[in-house]
């Protein structure tokens, strides 16, 4: 039994229908398995900007770090995507937070369901068994380097970097997960043209010979990008840098069925962040049919990371399962043999998750 506090950081659009979902799943555990979980709120985002103009007021940063782990929802708003001169945006509260908690580690899982091969557009055949683990690095590369404008604003420029220490923790948390795996890890850079990448390929291959148990291989992103789709069952652990790790996850994502199903696991220095891999959605926003299993699966992986609640988490795994082999769908997993009866909304789905627990 254990007491922990946990902080809900629900954000904009979907973020709000499923990180409360999320929530509930927490709570059913915590009764379930005799734990205490306190919970605060906090704002992030568009939300963020709304109230306080800030998109990660410092109370919500004083709240992230006096809480034991973080349910996070998703950022982002439309009006700002079609703007590109406005100073203050929703993603820089998402980006602030990941360099201000040292969260240098996002682990992406993609894992399909059985049940949920003929959701995706990939063949079946193809898909069976894929179980892929991501490791994107979240506080460097050309997301946090020097950017701007010269020549009157007429050229721009991003600088990428990389130093040995940040490419050697985040290589060394991939190998340690892969020796609990199957043992393989792929390295994806851009050495051929890229210099940071260059770097990245000599401090893995320097480490490697410290887990000789591990299998390395070293591959481009271009070549990674047709292969994922290709065969996705040569993949295990997979490390790479940060924009590659945004760009090949959403990619890797159509491999679990549904952007909605993928939860992900941001670890690093201090308190870990757990939230869906799908954004603030607000085409759909409002309506109750966004998916929050990507939301109730991150809720799993706080457990296990955070808490090293290895029961508990599987539990609520496990609830996810029975409800999809059950035949409830949400909309996006749903497909033109599913009975319109068991196309389920944001809360029904979560309610038949609940009881499962
Ligand atoms: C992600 C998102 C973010 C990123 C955006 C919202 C800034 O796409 O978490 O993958 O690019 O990292
Ligand atoms: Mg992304």
């Amino acid at each position: 039994m254990a007491t922990k506090h946990i902080l809900i950081v629900p954000g904009d659009g979907i973020g709000q229908e499923v990180t409360a979902v999320g929530k509930k799943v927490l709570d059913k555990i915590a009764a379930r398995f005799g734990h205490t979980f306190t919970y605060d709120e906090a704002l992030v985002g568009h939300a963020a900007i709304e109230a306080t103009g800030n998109p990660l007021p410092d109370e919500t940063l004083t709240k992230m770090r006096a809480s034991d782990a973080i349910l996070f929802g998703a950022v982002g708003h439309p009006k700002y995507d079609n703007d590109p001169s406005a100073k203050v945006r929703p993603e820089q509260g998402l980006l602030k937070m990941r360099k201000e908690l040292g969260l240098y580690a996002n682990l992406r899982p993609i894992k399909l369901f059985d049940e949920l091969l003929d959701a995706s557009s990939i063949k079946p055949e193809i898909l069976k068994g894929a179980d892929i683990l991501f490791f994107r690095e979240l506080t460097g590369d050309i997301y946090f380097g020097d950017k701007g404008r010269k020549n009157n604003g007429d050229t721009a420029f991003d600088i990428a970097e990389y130093s040995r220490f940040e490419v050697e923790r985040i290589a060394r948390k991939a190998f340690e997960a892969a020796r609990t795996r199957r043992k393989k890890l792929c390295s994806v850079d851009k050495a051929n043209v890229i210099e940071t990448s260059r770097l990245w390929r000599e401090v893995i291959q320097k480490i490697a010979p410290e887990y000789p148990d591990i299998e390395v291989e070293h591959q481009f992103v271009d070549a990674t990008a047709m292969l994922l789709i290709k065969d996705p069952r040569r993949f295990d652990v997979v490390v790479t840098a940060n924009l590659f790790g945004d760009i090949l996850t959403d990619e890797a994502s159509q491999i679990a069925g549904s952007m909605g199903m993928l939860a992900s696991a941001s670890i690093g220095d201090g308190t870990g962040v757990y939230e869906p891999i799908h954004g603030s959605a607000h085409d759909i926003t409002g309506k109750g049919v966004a998916n929050p299993l990507a939301s109730i699966l991150s809720a799993a992986l706080l457990l296990d990371i955070s808490f090293g609640m290895k029961a508990e988490s599987d539990a609520v795994i496990h609830a996810v399962d029975q409800v999809l082999k059950a035949g409830f769908r949400t909309r996006d997993i749903a497909n033109a043999q599913t009975p319109a009866d068991m196309i389920k909304g944001t809360d029904a789905i979560g309610e038949e998750v609940l009881n499962r627990i």
